[in-house]
């Protein structure tokens, strides 16, 4: 009787748990009408030589009916488009997960040298498409590359907290000493201050730990472990937010992010759901096996740290 009592005392609590505020995304904040010809340029369907002569050709059908205007101008979240009867499904914008080897460096161009836009196909590449967040050059480990600026800003500004996690190997042992000056936060050089971050030393190795950050200064993993008077020998970055690199995803390589974990990346970020990430505009097969069930920090640091200890002889 009395588990039972607990039981609907718990349900109750469950229902009146506040649901956290969020903010509308800018792009998102008023509807947004697009021209037929660019709604199908966007969605990655043909050149724009292609999907003129589809035009003139009547392959083109909005809500079921033939159109040869390519100016029509479509509502995205509502008018249902096929080309030759295939369905398109707007993006629009893309997210794509980028496993970053040693020697390539987080931008979108460069004269001499090789980036991380490179590691993706050629189709996968959009106007805008940036990379959230840099990591030096002989960093590697999850790089996420968007085009949709407001969320990478909310990702990378210390303002939203959304935290960073690296595995790092340094110089000499790390110890407790060393996760206190972390937790307090450090001086880094230049007039500038690392906020406090979390710092897990493995047990059986403790020139490998684990960081976890809610900033992002220039070179700051590096900086902070100077300042501790050792040096960082290798820096590989696990998570942005509840983003988890896939084990799987060989070194070099991307892809595109799925639907729950662009839906967790707005979640830390603070946005509402915008429509074309609601369920049933499935942007891929449903899985979440990149991004943790719980949105406490101190969860996905734990599970970093198990799955991260399981795969440290693959990092050495
Ligand atoms: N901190 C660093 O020092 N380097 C990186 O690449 C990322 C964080």
């Amino acid at each position: 009787m009395r588990k039972k009592r607990r039981r609907v005392k718990e349900d109750v609590f469950s229902l009146m748990r506040p649901i956290r505020p969020c903010d509308p995304h800018p792009d998102m904040a008023e509807k947004k009408m697009l021209r037929l010809d660019r709604l199908l340029h966007e969605s990655g369907f043909g050149t724009r030589r292609d999907i003129k002569k589809w035009l003139k050709d009547g392959a083109v059908s909005v809500n079921g009916m033939a159109v040869l205007d390519h100016g029509l101008k479509i509502d995205p979240e509502r008018d249902h488009v096929t080309v030759f009867e295939e369905a398109i499904q707007y993006e629009p914008y893309r997210y794509i997960m980028v496993h970053k080897p040693q020697g390539v460096i987080t931008a979108t161009r460069d004269a001499k040298e090789a980036v991380v836009l490179d590691l993706i196909p050629p189709e996968w590449v959009r106007e805008g498409l940036a990379p959230v967040g840099r990591l030096d050059k002989d960093t590697t480990g999850l790089v996420l590359l968007t085009d949709d600026g407001h969320l990478a800003h909310r990702l990378t500004a210390p303002r939203y907290e959304v935290e960073k996690i690296y595995a790092v190997r340094v110089a000499r042992p790390l110890q407790e000493s060393d996760r206190l000056a972390f937790q307090k936060g450090l001086p880094i050089g230049g007039g500038e201050v690392a906020k406090p971050a979390r710092l897990e030393i493995d047990p059986r190795e403790p020139r490998w730990a684990l960081v976890a950050l809610r900033e992002g200064k220039m070179h700051q993993v590096k900086r902070m472990f100077e300042t501790v008077g050792t040096s960082v020998l290798r820096l590989h970055r696990l998570s942005i937010g509840p983003l988890v690199l896939e084990e799987t995803l060989p070194e070099g390589s991307a892809r595109l992010l799925r639907r729950s974990e662009v839906v967790r990346l707005y979640e830390a970020a603070g946005y509402c759901l915008p429509y074309f990430l609601a369920a049933d505009k499935a942007m891929d097969v449903e899985s979440a096996s990149s991004v943790h069930d719980s949105d406490d920090p101190t969860d996905i640091f734990d599970k970093t740290i198990a799955a991260f200890l399981k795969r440290l002889p693959h990092l050495v």
